[in-house]
């Protein structure tokens, strides 16, 4: 299951996310997400806003 972290400060703020071989996310963009840093289907209410989705591929 992914995890998430705030990495950076508050200068520069960073959000780690932590997924595992064969897992997909749906990463928000639209920074209206209360799941955030993933999509929570909030974006639907804004025009020209999507999540992008980051997948991590399995170890042959
Ligand atoms: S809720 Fe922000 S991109 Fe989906």
């Amino acid at each position: 299951m992914a995890t998430h972290k705030e990495v950076g400060t508050s200068d520069t703020p960073r959000t780690e996310v932590v997924i595992s071989p064969g897992e997909a996310v749906w990463l928000c963009r639209c920074m209206k997400s209360k799941k955030y840093p993933f999509c929570d289907g909030t974006h639907k209410q804004i025009e020209g806003f999507g999540p992008v989705k980051v997948e991590c591929g399995k170890a042959e």
